[in-house]
């Protein structure tokens, strides 16, 4: 069976930084209470001209560009969005006119923040079957535009950004398992409660809100990737002691250092980017691995750890050889 092996990343964040120490200056909150609570100092914002595949495609062409491929290799696009730039058609058809890749399958997954992951999955299965032999999988978003600029409880949380992999058919060990969930159960407790078909009108006039009860939403994520993570160890038959790095959705820090604890695993050995990031939904697992890749944390050889949780409420792990 040929493995999915990524062989490629790439990221890009918007150049406009939007502190703590910013956001005190337009809401009744303080950097203290934002820091203490998520982790986060810092988030980038995308410019009013600049939307989610113009995000899209600066981190596809890094990711490119160091798995060392031309556009034209490419033979499958899988972007995972919840802010696309259009209703249709898909962002990812708007990539591949933007590569100048033309007849390779191309659509969105739409699973908010464990989008990164969703499609992964869809990419790896892809490749295993022989349906994909060098794809492009991408996560991004302009997450701010879906935020209540007077809502505290939410807009602190997020940021903009985008990630991408370029994942290979290799006889050489790559994704190894994946493991995904979803339960629309919780389906009021994190969404943007409207849509194109249901309140066009709001849509147009700008009101399209994440709205999220906080607590009730942290407290089933620690306790879903937590679980995640043992399935996908258990899966592969894998001691927590061989892994070397946890790459998870950066969401809280507090639930990151959850899962750690839960793995017995150091915070020395988990990719952390809440704090300069926010939490960038579909974007955050590839930003934070392509960070920890061009900056040699992670090396070849390595056992990594995905996992994301996000509205849905979905969820889910992978386990991979770098
Ligand atoms: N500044 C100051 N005060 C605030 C702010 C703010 N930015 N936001 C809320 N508050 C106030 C509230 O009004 C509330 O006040 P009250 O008690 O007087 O009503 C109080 O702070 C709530 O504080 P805590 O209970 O301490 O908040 P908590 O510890 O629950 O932290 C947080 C809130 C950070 C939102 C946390 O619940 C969380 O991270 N939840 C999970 C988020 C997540 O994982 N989302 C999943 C992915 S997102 C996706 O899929 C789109």
């Amino acid at each position: 069976m040929k493995f999915a092996r990524i062989t490629g990343t790439g990221s890009y964040l918007p150049e406009k930084i939007l502190s703590n120490r910013d956001l005190e200056n337009l809401l009744d909150t303080t950097d203290e209470w934002i820091y203490s609570r998520s982790g986060i100092r810092e988030r980038h914002i995308a410019a009013d001209s600049e939307f989610t595949c113009d995000l899209a495609e600066h981190a596809a062409r890094h990711a490119i560009e160091s798995a060392g491929r031309k556009p034209a290799d490419i033979d499958l696009i899988v972007v995972a969005t919840t802010t696309p730039d259009q209703v249709f058609p898909s962002t990812a058809c708007l990539l591949q006119n933007r590569l100048g890749i033309h007849g390779c399958p191309a659509f969105d997954v739409q699973a908010v923040c464990a989008g990164f992951i969703y499609a992964l999955d869809v990419v790896y299965r892809q490749i295993q079957t022989g349906g994909s032999k060098c794809a492009l999988v991408v996560g991004a978003e302009t997450f701010s535009r879906i935020l209540n600029w007077q809502d505290r409880s939410t807009c602190v949380l997020f940021g903009d950004g985008a990630g991408a992999m370029i994942v290979e058919a290799s006889d050489r060990p790559g994704i190894l398992s994946s493991h995904l969930h979803a339960d629309g159960a919780f389906k009021d407790l994190l969404c943007v409660p409207v849509g194109v078909s249901t309140a066009y009108q709001e849509i147009l006039a700008g009101r399209a809100y994440t709205e999220m009860q906080g607590k009730e939403v942290f407290k089933w994520a620690v306790t879903a990737l937590g679980d995640a993570v043992l399935e996908a160890l258990q899966a592969n038959d894998c001691d927590q002691s061989e892994i070397d790095w946890l790459v998870p959705h950066q969401a809280n820090i507090r639930i990151i250092r959850a899962i750690a604890r839960r793995l017995d695993l150091s915070m020395d050995n988990v990719i952390v980017t809440i704090d300069r990031h926010g939490n960038t939904s579909a974007a955050s697992i590839p930003l934070a691995f392509d960070e920890a890749v061009r900056d040699n944390r992670i090396k070849p050889g390595q056992k990594i750890i995905f996992e994301a949780f996000g509205g849905g409420f979905t969820w889910g792990s992978m386990l991979l050889e770098y």
